[in-house]
C-alpha cells in the first residue's frame, strides 16, 4: 500500500519525505486554508520536493472553470495529480483531464456507485472517506472492502482507492487489510504509526542490557 501525506504543512511534509516514508501528497482546500499558505507556490514546492503524485484540487464546481482551473495546475509539474469533486462536473472533468493523460484523483467519495462512477470516468485514484462515514456511525473500512471488490470483479476498471479521512493507526491498518492501493494519513498519524509501548519497553531494556556489557560498536 503506497502511503501519502494528507497534508499542506510544507516542513512537516519534507520531514516525512527525508525520512523515505511516502510516495505523495493530498491536499485539498481546507488543508490549504489551515496551513495558512499560498496555494499554487505551495504545490510548486511539494511537487518538487516528491517524486510521487502531489494532489492538487480544483475550486470550482462547474466543469468549464475546473478544466480551466486544472490546465493551470497541471502546468505547476509533471507530478500535480488534478483532483477532483465527486459529482457529475467532476467526473466529466475528470475523463476530459485522464484522455490528456494527467493523473487524477477523485475526492469525496462516500458510496460504491460513485467509486464506481470515478472509475468509468478513468480516474487514477478515487479517494473514500473513511472517518468521514465512521462520524456518522456509518462504516468508513467496510466501504473500502466493497470498493475493493467491485473493482477486483471487473477488472477493467482500473482506479486505485486511495483511502482518505484516516485519522488513526487502526484506520490504516483497516485500509490495509480491506486492500487499499493506497493511504493518505495526516503526518501526526504517521510518526504515530511507528509507536508501540512493547517497542520503547524492550529498547529500554536493551539499552541498559548493553551499557551493563562495557561493551561499544564503535
Ligand atoms: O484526504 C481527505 C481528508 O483530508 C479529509 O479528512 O479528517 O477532514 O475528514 P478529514
Amino acid at each position: 500500500m503506497k502511503i501519502f501525506v494528507d497534508s499542506a504543512d510544507v516542513a512537516k511534509i519534507r520531514r516525512l519525505s527525508e525520512a523515505g516514508l511516502i510516495d505523495g501528497v493530498t491536499t485539498n482546500p481546507s488543508l490549504i486554508a489551515k496551513s495558512g499558505a499560498e496555494f499554487l507556490p505551495t504545490i510548486r514546492e511539494l511537487a518538487a520536493m516528491v517524486e510521487g503524485p502531489v494532489s492538487a484540487e480544483v475550486a470550482a464546481t462547474d466543469y468549464d472553470t475546473m478544466m480551466r482551473e486544472a490546465a493551470v495546475l497541471a502546468k505547476i509539474a509533471e507530478n500535480v495529480c488534478i483532483k477532483l469533486p465527486l459529482t457529475m462536473d467532476g467526473l466529466r472533468a475528470c475523463a476530459s483531464i485522464r484522455a490528456e493523460g494527467r493523473e487524477t484523483n477523485v475526492t469525496l467519495c462516500f458510496s460504491v456507485t460513485q467509486a464506481l462512477l470515478a472509475a468509468k470516468a478513468g480516474a487514477t485514484y478515487v479517494s473514500p472517506f473513511v472517518g468521514r462515514l465512521d462520524d456518522l456511525n456509518l462504516e468508513g473500512e467496510q466501504l473500502l472492502h466493497d470498493i475493493r471488490q467491485v473493482y477486483d470483479a471487473y477488472p477493467a476498471l482500473q482506479t486505485q482507492i486511495l483511502a482518505a479521512s484516516l485519522r488513526s493507526a487502526n484506520h490504516v491498518s483497516g485500509a490495509a487489510l480491506a486492500g487499499a492501493d493506497a493511504a493518505t494519513i495526516p503526518p501526526d498519524v504517521i510518526e504515530r504509526l511507528a509507536n508501540h509501548a512493547l517497542t520503547d519497553k524492550g529498547l529500554a531494556a536493551f539499552v541498559a542490557d548493553w551499557k551493563a556489557t562495557g561493551q561499544s560498536i564503535l
